[in-house]
């Protein structure tokens, strides 16, 4: 299963890094046949925000030259998509909604139907919900098999994983994919 993450968080050694990581290693352990992953922080990539000039709805591929393509490249390939974002005023981070705008180019043929998405929002306190349904409006409109969502809480950097909830909540997903 090839699988694809894209963290929205620029915190080194942060919490949806811990959850991006764990599930890592659980879909590893589970000995999923020809499991393989790529993770890309959009954080931290040069990813323009969509200019809205729908050359797109044209010529299917978005035409802005920058980091995009490459995971765009890389999600077509993939079986599922792991996608996860740290709660910034009860939404995903700016990076990763000019991300998720930008696959408005892949929208029009609806290239992304039918794959699998996880989707995980770590916050300090509150606001997961919205977050996790901005998520959650990507997914249906790319028409894709939303399989599990994760919602961690922790105030402190990387310690996300302290909640045995999580932990287990990222297991029941991870015995579902295979
Ligand atoms: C700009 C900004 C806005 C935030 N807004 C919220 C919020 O609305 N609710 C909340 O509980 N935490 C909020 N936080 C805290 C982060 O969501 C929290 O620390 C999260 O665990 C960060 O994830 P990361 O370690 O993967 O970056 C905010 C942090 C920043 C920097």
């Amino acid at each position: 299963m090839k699988t694809i993450m894209i963290c929205g968080s620029r915190r080194n050694n942060g919490n949806t890094n811990a959850i991006l990581k764990e599930f890592d290693k659980q879909l590893s352990s589970e000995k999923i046949p020809g499991y393989k992953n790529k993770c890309y922080n959009v954080a931290r990539m040069n990813i323009h925000p969509c200019k809205s000039c729908l050359s797109c709805a044209k010529k299917d591929k978005c035409v802005v030259r920058d980091d995009f393509q490459k995971i765009a490249d890389k999600m077509l390939k993939s079986d599922l998509i792991i996608l996860g974002s740290p709660v910034y005023f009860s939404d995903v981070s700016a990076s990763l909604k000019a991300f998720i705008d930008r696959t408005f180019s892949l929208w029009h043929k609806k290239m992304l139907k039918g794959k699998k998405v996880i989707l995980i929002a770590t916050c300090a306190e509150s606001g997961t919900g919205h977050t996790i349904d901005t998520m959650r409006h990507f997914a249906r409109e790319h028409e894709m098999d939303i399989i599990g969502t994760i919602e961690g809480i922790s105030e402190e950097k990387g310690k996300v994983l302290k909640n045995e909830m999580t932990v287990k909540a990222i297991q029941d997903i991870v015995r579902s994919c295979n």
